[in-house]
């Protein structure tokens, strides 16, 4: 979700203002999801590099995030959302640490869209930390294991992998946004702003992918002969 701090500095208002739109269009977007039948929506709301951005606009937003679970996770449950936060949590204050489990244990059950929040997030990072847990499980391992073993550990252990990847804003990069689960996901990249990512942009993005062969390595004439 790339792109909040320009879309206000454009209109002559503060980044913080692109931040409260970016919630705004966050809400549109899942509801779009929900309506075209997406099972998984995984969004990159702040990376664990961002604590480097100055200290007024991380403690803004942190608030918003601690005020977006007070607001929403009525509505998330209402709706049969599922929601996940993943990344290293401990860095977040205590209130925010208790107000991200209590709405993952109230969606829990939860059986339509799964949206996953990514927060104080990378991707290294959550290869690292999975090694690490699963070596800690099964010392045993330290020697030889597979991708399997490895996979519940990750972060995104429990679901598919990522069909299709948007990045908003303009940049052409993954910025260390889910580096495992990506090896095969379509790649789509727009100039478009996050504030100003609607229903019609998602669709775009969705339309582009649906164009595109996914072979896993395959040749075009095997794709064919398999239908
Ligand atoms: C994305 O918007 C939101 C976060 C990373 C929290 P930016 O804040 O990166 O906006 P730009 O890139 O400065 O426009
Ligand atoms: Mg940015």
């Amino acid at each position: 979700m790339d792109g909040n701090g320009r879309w206000a500095k454009r209109r002559l208002m503060p980044r913080i203002m692109g931040h409260q739109r970016g919630v705004e269009s966050l809400r549109v977007i899942v509801k779009a999801c929900r309506e075209l039948g997406v099972k998984y929506l995984t969004v990159f709301a702040f990376s664990s590099e961002n604590w480097r951005r100055p200290p007024d606009e991380v403690s803004f937003l942190m608030s918003l995030f601690m005020k977006m679970l007070e607001r929403e996770v009525a509505s998330i449950h209402e709706n049969n959302i599922r929601l996940k936060i993943i990344g290293n949590r401990s860095f977040f204050d205590e209130k925010l640490q208790r107000a991200i489990s209590d709405a993952e244990a109230l969606t829990a059950n939860n059986t339509g869209l799964t949206l996953t929040i990514a927060a104080n997030y990378g991707g290294r990072w959550d290869v690292m930390h999975a090694v690490q847990q699963m070596l800690k499980e099964h010392p045993g391992l330290a020697t030889s294991f597979t991708e399997s073993d490895l996979q519940p550990y990750l972060s995104m252990g429990d679901a598919p992998e990522p069909d299709l990847f948007i990045r908003t804003g303009g940049e052409k990069r993954i910025s260390n946004f889910m580096l495992w689960q990506l090896a095969y996901t379509e790649l789509y990249f727009t100039d478009t702003l996050w504030p100003a990512f609607n229903r019609r942009a998602l669709e775009l993005a969705i339309a582009s992918y649906q164009h595109r062969e996914r072979r896993f390595g395959r040749t075009s004439d095997q794709l064919a002969a398999n239908k």
